[in-house]
């Protein structure tokens, strides 16, 4: 409706020019309205469409904040109405004579007592989801450490000795603890479909749960401007069930596998004789660097840059070559390798699993 009514204004005649035709006019706004309500469906997770109990309760304080807000704005758009069309067309107009006493009645009415039991019934809702949100039904079974960096996400396990980047894994219908802090600037935790945002600061450690009640891959996002790339400050929360959780754990636990072809070995001389191993870490290596994600299990990863790129050997190459090209601004440099040197290179990356 409200693009409808922009291209109306728009189309108001000028002086001079044609007036475009009303049902014309409401036709270019249809198709407005579709192209920007298409942005609405897609890949995008919404808050609205929860899977875990967490969101579930925050999607219903949603619908009943929203519910309310209409009714309000149905009965005061409704007053406003009756007064502009029905009340001041004449006979009724109140006399200037008429008592100030009798307008008190609506005062106390509509802005004092319904007001307060409209809010009394908000404080009522919102405390029963703070309440319900404060912790978990169950305990939790599993710790996740996750620190923001500029621009992607450090996940850890610490009872297991695991760390990995921009994916989370966690069994489903079980509640986990994630601890949340920040490397640098502030950042936001924000997985739509399982829970609220909540912020990662410097030097302070939050606390909150996540539960999925269905297993799936779930789009988390930064919900805090923190620089150039916040907007693509992606991660995912893989759920699964709790035998294949376990089995992922293991895997991780594992140090990279040797290198055993020998244009495997050749692309592992190579990672080890370059600028990564002072940012990166593959456990079971020299390279102990810490700047950058833990690599060790690269390869079983299903996105680079932080949800960026698929990670597939080509945008792994093109990610090593010129990083600066796909997400400027990030700390990785580029790396200047000869093609043979380069495809050494992503045969042992691809080992990592
Ligand atoms: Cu990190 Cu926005």
């Amino acid at each position: 409706m409200g693009i409808t009514t922009i291209i109306g204004i728009l189309n108001t005649k000028k002086p001079g020019a044609a007036a475009v035709p009303a049902r014309k006019s409401f036709l270019m706004g249809a198709v407005l309205a579709a192209l920007f309500l298409a942005g609405c469906a897609g890949e995008a997770p919404s808050a609205l469409d929860p899977r875990g109990v967490a969101a579930a309760e925050i999607a219903t304080l949603w619908w009943i904040s929203f519910g309310l807000g209409t009714a309000v704005f149905l009965v005061v758009t409704g007053l406003l109405l009756y007064i502009v069309f029905v009340r001041a067309r004449g006979a009724d107009i109140p006399d200037k004579d008429a008592h100030p006493a009798d307008g008190r009645l609506w005062i106390w009415v509509g802005g004092i007592i319904v007001p307060l039991i409209i809010l009394v019934i908000f404080l009522f809702f919102n405390l029963r989801s703070l309440n319900a949100l404060a912790s978990p039904a169950t305990p939790t079974t599993v710790t996740i450490e996750v620190v923001g960096r500029q621009w992607w996400w450090e996940v850890r396990y610490p009872d297991e000795g695991i760390t990995t980047a921009n994916e989370i894994h966690i069994p489903v219908g079980q509640p986990v603890q994630i601890r949340l802090t920040s490397a640098d600037v502030i950042h936001s935790f924000w997985v739509p479909q399982l829970h609220g945002k909540i912020d990662m600061n410097p030097g302070q450690l939050n606390s909150m749960w996540l539960q999925a009640d269905e297993p799936g891959v779930y789009r988390g996002i930064c919900a805090e401007f923190c620089g150039v790339q916040h907007a693509r400050m992606q991660f995912l929360v893989v759920a699964r069930p709790a035998e294949d959780f376990e089995a992922w754990l293991e895997r991780e636990r594992q140090p990279a596998p040797a290198a055993v072809d020998e244009n495997v070995r050749r692309g592992q001389q190579i990672f080890l004789g370059s600028a990564c191993v002072y940012c990166h870490t593959v456990r079971g290596t020299n390279a102990t660097g810490n700047l950058g994600p833990d690599l060790t299990h690269l390869a079983s990863r299903r996105t680079i840059g932080a949800g960026m790129l698929e990670n597939n050997r080509g945008n792994l190459a093109g990610w090593i070559v010129d990083p600066q090209h796909i997400k400027p601004g990030n700390l990785m440099p580029p790396t200047n390798l000869h093609g043979s040197e380069l495809q050494a290179l992503l045969d042992y990356l691809e080992t990592l699993q």
